[in-house]
């Protein structure tokens, strides 16, 4: 495995050489890429002895030179090309911008861009830096392209304040980069379709019935999917979120939009995931013009259809269908009951009685409930969280116990 180490200009360039080693200790080939910036904290000889490799540091080397370290004439897209994944670490406001906004002034930029190989970026700067809102722009834009942000911890920083922008431990950065790597590619030649977002049932012209789901696990599912090489069609109702890149988007409003979708797309999916939140019950009639304000109002509503017990029915041999739960008291019993009735492959279970978790926010914890496991999955990233759920719902491919319902009653 070849992995190059980006370093760009930050007082947490030298913990690159760190990163390095411990990269080694795993057996992968490191090779380094400087920026000018970096060479003013750590001299290329420092990763030069620890790799064996000559460290790349401009575009403007000529492959004749003795400095050169490659035969191609562009080397950035030789690098480009030969390496299994690029994690730049410390990676500066600066080296954010430029990769977020595509400016290739340099071997590193260049390198970002020419490269189709996995991206992790760990940022390190001042709190405020950090923070800023250009920065956590640049972050969102990078997320939605896929490149995985290793975030930075809270502590003392160099400049003397204390907050976040301190460089993500090694062992942290080392994870990414293993779990990057052992997953690359694990779900090519599957077609994997995600439900995200919460439907939304119109009442008149202007009004509409929704609820508080904002897409964010559908999305980083699909996003997920995506980067591990799986084909993604993802149906979603509104969000406010940006679709991840390389991904189909269908987007839909409410649930018999979504219902024609998904039972038309599924047929092309090797694995549903269900994750949008989908209304149970629908104004029974929609009025055509705006509804005026004359004293109490009742609104007869009628159920919708059930898409996921739906795509139960016409599921496939072999084919995954894995639906979501939102709980708010006897989370376990209620998925179970859930799962049983709805004949799903596995439900996500999320209890959303949680503080500070679930709908909105970028964290959540969930129950991967099976007919004979419960595997709770504890609270971290909805990425990552993400990577996990689509480990259990391969872990549905190995043999399973042969049950019966009397025995799945815990
Ligand atoms: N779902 C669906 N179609 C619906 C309602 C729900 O496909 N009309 C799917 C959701 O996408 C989710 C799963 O069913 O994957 C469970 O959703 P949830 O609302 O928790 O289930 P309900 O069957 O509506 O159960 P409850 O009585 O708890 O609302």
């Amino acid at each position: 495995m070849k992995v190059t180490v980006g370093v760009s200009g930050g007082i947490a360039a030298y913990k690159a050489a760190e990163l390095v080693r411990a990269l080694q200790q795993h057996a992968i080939d490191v090779h380094v890429v400087m920026t000018e910036a970096a060479m003013q904290f750590v001299q290329p000889l420092t990763f030069a002895s620890l790799t064996g490799h000559k460290v790349i540091t401009t575009l403007w080397v000529a492959p004749e030179s003795p400095d050169s370290n490659l035969d191609s004439a562009i080397e950035h897209i030789e690098a480009a090309q030969t390496t299994d994944l690029l994690v730049v670490a410390p990676a500066t406001a600066n080296i954010l911008a430029k990769f977020a906004h595509g400016i290739a002034d340099d071997f590193l930029t260049t390198l970002y861009l020419a490269t189709t190989a996995p991206v992790i970026v760990a940022p390190a700067m001042n709190v405020n830096m950090w923070q800023h809102p250009a920065t956590q722009a640049n972050v969102e834009s990078l997320a939605a392209r896929n490149v995985r942000i290793v975030p930075p911890e809270v502590g003392y920083l160099a400049c003397g304040m204390t907050g976040s922008g301190r460089l993500a431990d090694t062992p942290a950065i080392v994870e990414a980069v293993l779990d990057v790597l052992q997953h690359r590619n694990d779900l090519a030649g599957e077609t994997i379709l995600v439900t995200a977002g919460g439907t939304r049932e119109a009442l008149d012209p202007v009004r509409f019935l929704g609820n508080r789901s904002s897409g964010k696990m559908g999305y980083a599912l699909a996003e997920a999917a995506e980067r591990r090489g799986a084909r993604v069609v993802l149906v979603t109702a509104p969000t406010a979120l940006r679709p991840p890149a390389g991904v189909e988007v269908i987007s839909v409003i409410n649930t018999e939009q979504m219902r024609e979708v998904v039972l038309n797309r599924m047929r092309e999916a090797s694995i549903v995931i269900k994750a949008a939140a989908v209304a149970d019950y629908r104004p029974a009639k929609q009025a055509e013009q705006k509804m005026k304000r004359s004293g109490p109002l009742t609104i007869e509503l009628e159920p919708t259809e059930d898409i996921l017990a739906e795509a139960v029915s016409r599921r496939r041999p072999g084919q995954l269908i894995v639906g979501f739960a939102a709980e708010t008291q006897d989370a376990v019993a209620h998925g179970r009951a859930k799962l049983m009735r709805k004949g799903a492959d596995a439900i996500v279970l999320n209890d959303v009685s949680r503080e500070g978790i679930g709908f909105d926010s970028d964290r959540n914890a969930v129950t991967f409930l099976t007919p004979t496991t419960a595997v709770e999955l504890p609270e971290m990233s909805k990425r990552d969280l993400a990577d996990r759920i689509l480990g259990e719902i391969l872990g549905l491919r190995r043999p399973q116990k042969v049950i019966t319902e009397s025995s799945v009653i815990e």
